[in-house]
């Protein structure tokens, strides 16, 4: 059994993460994209949460690798050029229980379009704030330690080329 970090969300939700593998489903309904373009962070500007990484639910005869290449363009317009699965947590409302998959994904090219569904498009971050709990042009989804965690997994896993440090204040 992988290691699992359990805390709570910015919503008082009960979230459990692990950086191993897949523990909580083998095919899970949604999944989370952190995103990197030429030294840059790319999220998405969400039309009600704010900025986030782009992300969403599988959609049916589709698989979870699919799922998040089309939802990064459909919200970005960034095409993927590597996809790597970080790992995977599991968040229990009151009414549900959603499993996430994460990936960290290198984005080679990004297309301007007309539409990015429920949101805003790409927006650009060389810096992540420190504080970003308190940022309130932040989405809830980048206020708990599922997005501390992951990137301390992506910065060890050396994914990015550059040092990762350099890009948070
Ligand atoms: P949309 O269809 O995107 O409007 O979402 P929804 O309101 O139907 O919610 P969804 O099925 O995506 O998730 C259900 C609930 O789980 C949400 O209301 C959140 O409270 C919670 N949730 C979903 N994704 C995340 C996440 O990435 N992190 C945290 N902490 N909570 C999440």
């Amino acid at each position: 059994m992988s290691d699992i970090e359990t805390f709570y969300d910015y919503y008082g939700n009960l979230v459990k993460l692990s950086l191993q593998g897949m523990p909580f489903s083998s095919c899970p309904k949604h999944v989370w994209v952190v995103c990197h373009f030429h030294k840059q962070w790319l999220l998405t500007m969400h039309s009600r949460r704010g900025f986030e990484f782009p992300g969403g639910k599988v959609e049916l005869n589709e698989t979870a690798e699919d799922a998040a290449k089309r939802e990064v363009f459909e919200e970005t317009g960034g095409h993927v050029a590597r996809l790597i699965l970080v790992g995977q947590y599991e968040v229990s409302s009151r009414n549900e229980q959603i499993v996430k998959n994460i990936y960290y994904a290198e984005i080679d090219r990004i297309d301007l379009k007309n539409n990015y569904l429920e949101t805003k498009g790409p927006v650009f971050i060389s810096r992540l704030p420190e504080k970003v709990q308190a940022d309130k042009r932040y989405s809830f989804l980048m206020k708990d330690r599922v997005l501390t965690s992951a990137i301390e997994a992506i910065r060890m896993h050396r994914l990015v080329q550059h040092r990762i440090e350099n890009l948070t204040e």
